[in-house]
């Protein structure tokens, strides 16, 4: 156990730890947790429950565990809110595609800054997500909502040569990026399939060690024509070259600080998302040693 476990503001928080399929009845399954060892256990009546193991093997029984859009979530400590309103899970028009669970050698706070971070589209995604030509990201608006609980950031618009499994051709497309929390983000996408309608992407990340993270993802995303291994494979894709990406990057705790070079439009959300994280309190998984 290292101090940081201690951390109050990280107890406090909900995370994902498993997609609720993934432990059937009279089933259960070991994880970690903030660097704690964690047991999750579904009773043969359905019912899922967690349990905190000691270094000497005995269990502690933890009260906040919740099942709630087919994943299970977790919080050490007393929640200090509710789990992250996501409705549109209860909405029927969208496909859920859950893209299981990806682990990354780096803190899940890297995983957030990248995934919120334009920039990186053209030259990480290339013929995807971006492409060389249009590398160029447009203004946005970054805002606090939700009481400066949530970091957003709006109206971000690139061109995109394909922006789903479902698009037929390179589009501008439009994005809102909500950051819930310091390891939960969903991003709401123009949808290329329903005008006017918005595809989600969740990106929850499980936090195991500071510098270790689960990602747990889901796609909801308007699409009637590809199958549902056409879509993961294309998530895959994109997650594949994040991964590379992110396990490269260094110090892997994220420095609170934003960078010293000169900042660009497309840093306006790492900027707030390293400034909101530095006053949060938050300890676990950032790096508050440089200047
Ligand atoms: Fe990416």
């Amino acid at each position: 156990m290292t101090d940081k476990v201690l951390d109050p503001v990280a107890l406090s928080d909900w995370y994902v730890v498993a997609t609720a399929s993934e432990i059937e009845p009279g089933r259960s399954e070991q994880t970690r947790l903030l660097g704690l060892d964690v047991v999750l256990r579904r009773n043969t009546e359905g019912v899922c429950g967690a349990s905190l193991l000691a270094g000497d093997g005995a269990e502690r029984p933890m009260t906040s565990i919740v099942e709630r859009y087919g994943l299970i979530w977790l919080c050490l400590g007393t929640p200090r809110r509710e789990i992250i309103a996501i409705p549109e899970f209860d909405e029927s028009q969208r496909r859920v595609i859950r893209r299981g669970r990806i682990g990354v050698a780096t803190s899940g706070q890297r995983v957030i800054e990248n995934f919120v971070d334009l920039s990186h589209f053209s030259f990480v995604h290339t013929g995807t997500l971006g492409g060389y030509d249009n590398a160029e990201v447009p203004e946005y608006r970054v805002e606090f909502r939700e009481d400066a609980t949530e970091l957003w950031a709006t109206e971000c618009r690139f061109m995109q040569p394909k922006a789903s499994a479902a698009a037929g051709a390179a589009e501008d497309v439009l994005y809102d990026y909500r950051i819930w929390s310091p390891y939960i983000s969903v991003i709401y996408k123009d949808s290329l399939v329903c005008r006017g309608k918005k595809d989600l992407i969740c990106l929850f990340v499980q936090p195991l060690e500071e510098t270790v993270s689960v990602v747990h993802s889901c796609a909801l995303v308007h699409d009637e024509t590809n199958s549902d291994n056409h879509i993961l494979h294309f998530y895959h894709e994109i997650f594949a070259q994040d991964r590379s990406v992110l396990i490269q990057q260094l110090p892997k705790k994220l420095p609170v600080k934003p960078r010293r070079d000169i900042p660009t439009i497309s840093d306006a959300t790492s900027i707030a998302y390293r400034r909101w994280l530095d006053k949060s309190g938050l300890e676990f998984g950032l790096d508050r040693s440089l200047p």
